[in-house]
């Protein structure tokens, strides 16, 4: 065969991109951290992320295997990602969770394993998770008072949620971050008792501003509590906080309440977005490349990892889709995304 026939036959390419580099985007930010939901499937159906009559899952099939996601994730590493997050939906609903941090773990060039959780599988797997190889987990906690928490959750016990709390703390899991979305009128009156945590806590406490993804954009409509508003309620009682250094490109910007143990961070993606120092990119649980959290752009990376695809062509994939990542979100202008909820793409 000639060389002219064998290329009819090789799937478009996309431009080549050098490999001796990490992957830059177009406004020369690095990305190097992918967030990688496993499973758009929850066990809650918290009232900022999920429609009251829940969502329409994707069918199993459609799901990255464990093996598919460990491809992706060494090309990753090989287009200069250094750090994974595992998200959801919910990830601990994955049954080969333990399987994969180990596997995370053996990538050459993975030196940090986060994960998101919801915390309700916490409490019995956070010491194997730990041993497996994760480093970090956040944990959401929206509300202290057990009623609240199962009004917004659509049913979840505080009481396992905070089990799963300790269970993180005491397997080591530290320094332990917990989320809170604030929602006006739902659990905007706990923003003190919340903060408190960290006086006697070395946690990172991290309030977010609710944003308007598909199928909460009512919820988040009249529901935004800005960074603002609530740094004066917290100074109004706790005194002036403490700015701290904000590392490079975390979102949260930090604080302390004078003499108290853990931090408060602030994450104003409505208010005062922080594009600029982006480093992340999400694949979703069917595959896709899911470039700026707020807009619908997609790269589809499953069609290739299931024609066979190289690692060195999955690579390339990566780095394109760095290298089309757009500059931010479109919120001010009122460009919404679409195509999935939150609970699909993991925060
Ligand atoms: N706005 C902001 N954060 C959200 N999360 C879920 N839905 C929203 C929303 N509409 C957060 C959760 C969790 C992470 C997965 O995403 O609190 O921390
Ligand atoms: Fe599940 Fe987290 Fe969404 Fe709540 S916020 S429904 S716990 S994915």
């Amino acid at each position: 065969m000639n060389r002219r026939q064998q290329s009819t036959r090789q799937p478009p390419r996309s431009p080549h991109y050098p490999t001796d580099t990490p992957a830059h985007d177009s406004f020369g930010r690095r990305i190097d951290y992918l967030r990688v939901s496993l499973t758009d499937r929850c066990n809650m159906r918290c009232v900022y992320c999920m429609p009251e009559q829940g969502a329409q899952f994707m069918p199993r099939p459609e799901l990255l295997t464990s093996a598919e996601l460990i491809t992706v994730m060494r090309a990753a590493a090989a287009a200069g990602f250094r750090k994974i997050r595992m998200t959801g939906g919910e990830p601990m609903l994955r049954r080969d969770i333990v399987e994969l941090i180990r596997a995370i773990k053996a990538i050459p060039g993975i030196d940090h394993i986060a994960m998101t959780t919801n915390g309700l599988r916490l409490h019995k797997q956070a010491p194997i998770l730990k041993a497996a190889g994760l480093d970090r987990v956040n944990i959401s906690i929206d509300s202290l008072n057990p009623d609240k928490f199962r009004q917004m959750t659509r049913g979840a016990r505080l009481e396992e949620v905070w089990a799963g709390i300790e269970a993180a703390h005491d397997a080591g899991l530290v320094p332990l971050k917990l989320n809170a979305v604030i929602v006006r009128g739902l659990n905007d009156d706990e923003v003190l008792d919340l903060a408190a945590l960290t006086l006697d806590n070395a946690w990172e406490f991290r309030f977010i501003e609710v944003m308007p993804l598909t199928g909460v954009a009512g919820v988040a409509q009249d529901g935004v509590v800005s960074t603002a508003e609530l740094i004066d309620r917290l100074e109004a009682v706790y005194g002036p906080l403490e700015a701290l250094d904000q590392p490079g490109s975390d979102p949260a910007r930090p604080y302390r309440i004078r003499g108290a143990a853990g931090t408060i961070g602030f994450i104003s993606s409505v208010t005062d977005p922080f594009c600029s120092t982006c480093n992340r990119m999400r694949l979703t649980a069917d595959g896709r490349l899911h470039l700026c959290l707020l807009r619908d752009n997609e790269i589809d990376l499953r069609t290739a990892l299931r024609h066979g695809a190289t690692q060195e062509e999955l690579e390339q994939i990566i780095r394109h889709a760095v290298h089309v990542k757009p500059w931010g979100h479109g919120l001010p202008e009122g460009v919404l995304p679409t195509l999935r909820g939150m609970s699909a793409l993991g925060g």
